[in-house]
């Protein structure tokens, strides 16, 4: 079998790739090793950028995401019993953001490419890669059936997350890794509740941070942070309100709206760089190349940005036969990346507690909470970097 791109992994990252590379005409085939049904229900991420909701919609895939998405003009910063709310429009020349659950974007992205024809092959097996440093690179697979294929390709994008096979199949000593582990998670929930408050709300409390997100009018996405290694069996229901009620300090009269908790979960926490995000033919793209820690709701749409500069590259390649776009794809990617994982660092650094950390490091946690949220200056750079930094018009 023959296609211009082999997509590895149908993740935001590939499935928007698949579809805007169709858009301009450039065909490819998306391997996936799980099934419709599970990719179509992970629960992950939660907040869209402006400029994924601009390109959801450019796109052609934003209809229901206008419709059932909620818009966030703004988020609460809970600390000392108090709310301190940032404006993003204010601040960001009229930018927001849009809560809407990535599994909902998988659905709209999935719904398209198959209506469009798209070729997403579910539950393979045994990807491999081969010749990518040549210019017939080719991939192997087994289908459903476990009938063995091989796709030849022009380029591979990889673009199957941080578990995938790409990374792993570029040679050793090529590429450099950056790495941070935070000494925390987040134990997520998702709860039968109404929002309890009409924007997120980002809280840090002597016992540690707290979270309230919304998924629906009727359920509601919270977190809290935990032990990494902590099982989900010490978390009771009545434990995890408790804790709830606790940092998020209802002394102000406010309270979070509880209910039947229907799903639990335990993620880790860590910041990684993959430099450079190319080999020969083979381009990452998304958590393949890069994590971030989820303060800051930056994963997904690093993974969006990701591909919005490497669909422009490889277009420039079929419509002109130019590379230097797809040379200077990794270079362009990292500068956004880098400036990401400072603000995820960032935001995860002041608004979680550190094992040992004493009640100095508390204080000036406290202090840069009140400097952010007092001064124009810190609510405009907490405000321009939720929103999405704007895109450098070079990459794009
Ligand atoms: P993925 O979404 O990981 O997609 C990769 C796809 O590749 C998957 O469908 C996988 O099944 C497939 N795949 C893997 N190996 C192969 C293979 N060998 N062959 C073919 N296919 C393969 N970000 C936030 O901003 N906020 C959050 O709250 C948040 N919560 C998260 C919770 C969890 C449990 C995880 C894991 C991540 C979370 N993230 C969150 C991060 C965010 O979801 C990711 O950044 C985003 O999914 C990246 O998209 P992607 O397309 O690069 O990768
Ligand atoms: C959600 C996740 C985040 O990482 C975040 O910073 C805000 C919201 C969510 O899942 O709703």
């Amino acid at each position: 079998m023959r296609t211009q791109v082999a997509v590895i992994g149908a993740g935001p990252a590939g499935l928007m790739l698949s579809h805007m590379l169709h858009l301009q005409g450039i065909e490819s085939v998306v391997l996936e090793t799980r099934s419709r049904d599970a990719i179509e229900a992970t629960i992950r991420a939660g907040v869209l950028e402006q400029g994924t909701v601009d390109l959801m919609n450019e796109i052609g895939v934003g209809r229901r995401m206008l419709r059932e998405g909620f818009p966030h003009e703004g988020t609460i910063l809970r600390f000392d019993g108090r709310d301190r709310r940032i404006d993003f429009p204010e601040l960001t020349g009229g930018k927001k953001v849009m809560v809407y659950a990535q599994h909902e974007v998988i659905k709209d992205l999935v719904e398209a490419r198959l209506a469009s024809g798209g070729d997403i092959r579910f539950e393979v097996s045994g990807v491999s890669l081969h010749d990518i440093d040549t210019a017939s690179p080719k991939v192997r697979f087994r289908d459903k059936d476990n009938q063995a294929h091989e796709i030849v390709a022009d380029f591979i994008a990889g673009c199957d997350g941080t578990q995938g096979v790409s990374r792993p199949s570029i040679p050793a000593g090529v590429l450099k890794g950056y790495e941070r582990l935070y000494p925390f998670g987040w134990l997520g929930i998702l709860c039968k509740a109404p929002p309890s408050s009409d924007e997120l709300i980002y809280a840090l409390h002597e016992r540690g941070f707290a979270l309230v997100s919304t998924r629906s009018p009727d359920i509601q996405r919270m977190y809290l942070q935990c032990d990494p290694t902590d099982k989900i069996e010490n978390w009771s229901d009545d434990r995890i309100w408790e804790e709830f009620r606790a940092r998020l300090d209802t002394r102000d009269g406010w309270a979070p709206k509880e209910g039947a908790i229907f799903s639990k979960v335990i993620v880790g926490m860590r910041s990684f760089v993959t430099d450079p995000m190319q080999y020969g033919r083979l381009f990452l793209a998304g958590d393949a190349a890069h994590v971030v820690p989820p303060t800051g709701a930056k994963g997904l749409n690093l993974a969006v940005a990701d591909v919005r500069v490497l669909s422009k590259a490889l277009v420039a390649f079929y419509r002109s036969g130019r590379s230097d776009l797809l040379d200077g794809y990794s270079a362009a990617a990292l500068k956004r990346i880098w400036k990401a994982q400072r603000f995820s660092w960032w935001m995860t650094s002041m608004l979680h507690r550190f094992p040992g950390g004493d009640e100095f490091q508390y204080r000036i946690q406290i202090a840069e909470l009140e400097y952010i949220t007092g001064s124009r200056a810190g609510s405009t750079a907490l405000a321009e970097n939720y929103v999405g930094l704007p895109f450098d018009s070079a990459a794009l």
